[in-house]
């Protein structure tokens, strides 16, 4: 009896004769024998089949096949040493069951506009598919760190009645009669839960008007957001070195062949461990200038130009801390010490990957939170439930955000982040 099998699993199966549902990828021919490149999405193997050993129907069938055409496959797994993957199929027989015709996205190259256009298609393509792999890796990575820490998954609301990152970039719509807007981040609703679970970690979609076309930013990406109650930004920070350097290592070991495939520099990341180095705002702009960088001075807020500069000074990801509250969240809460600056760090990753996290201890006095609600215009009325967490048994609390996309972009060593998610949203497209 034949077994079902999928290609990952094949070597369970060596001597043995197996059914496995694929596309062709590519095919070969060299007279009297035809080489099928078969994928099945959890892997490739080369389908060999041999005129003289094959029924007529199975060669003609062999030779019908075209890029993309889908197949039951049928034959016995052999080992292979020259094979990339180890083996390879011996075909016995072939059930069609779509023949492809003029497949858009051909070996030859295309323009990215293009591809884009395609991604319903282009998400076969090997390189994209392992994008897609080590994504679901660190997803799984994250939720294990988390789960492993003591942290409750908690998931906020997406329509939410009021910005919490500012509104110059919300996406409004209505809700009824009322104003809603998707969320920026689901940051505000997890410290409520923090003040009900302890240590809670939210992970969902989140979306941000940005007229920002750079290979950074999305307009809708998903965001990790952890929350912890009695817990210091020193202690935050330890938090975010651990979580980083376990979300690196876990990919490292479960997505080898990925990281191959996609063109990976390993070694990079082999060093991705904790501790991480940090400077402080202060220093980072005198490094900027001592660096020759003169369109930057205090108070004034880091560009792409600038994070890449400081992230070339190191070889892990760096904090940098203390920035001027002036240009910061309302919530951030101020160093006692200085408070012109607050307890926050935005966590750069190397190579020029930009900022993946974005973290702060939160104001836990009513009366601080108040004078900022006025000086941000903020409604008390809308923020009222926010103030109640102050209101009843404040406690010193911090977070952070990691945009997914940004640290899949980082760990792939991608170009742009459009292609570290499957349909991506970007300031010119919606489609497909
Ligand atoms: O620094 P941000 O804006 O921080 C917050 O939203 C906080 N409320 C998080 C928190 O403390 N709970 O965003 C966090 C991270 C950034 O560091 C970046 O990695 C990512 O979200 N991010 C984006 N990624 C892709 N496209 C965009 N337009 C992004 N904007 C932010
Ligand atoms: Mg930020």
């Amino acid at each position: 009896m034949t077994n079902k099998s999928v290609i990952k699993n094949v070597n369970e199966h060596v001597g043995e004769s197996v059914v496995i549902g694929c596309w062709v990828n590519n095919k070969r021919s060299s007279g009297k024998i035809q080489f099928l490149q078969l994928r099945d999405g959890t892997g490739y193997i080369q389908g060999v089949v041999v005129k003289s050993e094959v029924p007529e129907e199975v060669w003609d069938a062999a030779k019908s096949l075209t890029q993309e055409s889908s197949l039951y496959v049928t034959g016995i797994i052999r080992e292979e040493p020259r094979s990339q993957s180890g083996f390879e199929m011996t075909v016995t027989g072939i059930e069609v069951l779509h023949l492809t015709e003029n497949y858009p996205i051909t070996p030859k190259e295309h323009g990215v506009d293009f591809l884009m256009d395609h991604r319903h298609l282009w998400l076969r393509a090997s390189k994209q598919r392992a994008v897609l792999v080590i994504r679901a890796e660190i997803i799984r990575a994250i939720q294990q760190f988390f789960n492993e820490s003591g942290f409750t998954k908690v998931d906020p609301p997406i329509l939410t009645p009021t910005s919490a990152e500012g509104t110059t970039n919300l996406f409004h719509t209505k809700y009824f009669d009322e104003d809603a807007y998707l969320t920026q981040s689901g940051q505000l609703y997890m410290e409520a839960a923090a003040m009900a679970l302890g240590r809670v970690y939210s992970f969902g979609p989140t979306f941000r008007a940005e007229k920002s076309k750079t290979r950074r930013h999305l307009i809708e990406f998903w965001m990790i957001e952890p929350e912890m109650a009695f817990t210091d930004h020193e202690e935050s920070l330890k938090v975010q070195e651990e979580f980083i350097s376990f979300v690196v290592q876990s990919v490292l070991k479960n997505c080898r062949a990925e990281l191959e495939a996609v063109g990976r520099d390993i070694s990079k990341l082999e060093n991705i461990k904790a501790p991480f180095p940090r400077i402080t705002y202060d220093d980072a702009i005198k490094f900027l200038n001592d660096k020759g960088f003169e369109d930057i001075a205090w108070g004034d807020d880091f560009g792409a130009p600038h994070e890449t500069a400081i992230a070339e000074a190191y070889d892990k990801p760096v904090f940098i801390t203390h920035y001027p509250a002036s240009f910061k969240a309302f919530y951030m809460k101020p160093d006692p010490n200085r408070p012109e600056v607050v307890l926050c760090a935005d966590m750069i990753a190397p190579e020029g990957y930009g900022e993946i996290i974005g973290g702060s201890q939160r104001i836990d006095d009513p009366a601080l939170l108040e004078e900022r609600y006025k000086e941000h215009n903020l409604s008390m009325d809308s923020y009222k439930w926010y103030m109640d967490l102050r209101t009843y048994g404040s406690v010193p609390h911090s977070g952070f955000g990691l945009g997914l996309e940004r640290t899949v972009a980082w760990i792939c060593g991608l170009d742009h982040v459009r292609e570290t998610i499957p349909f991506p949203r970007t300031l010119y497209r919606l489609y497909p």
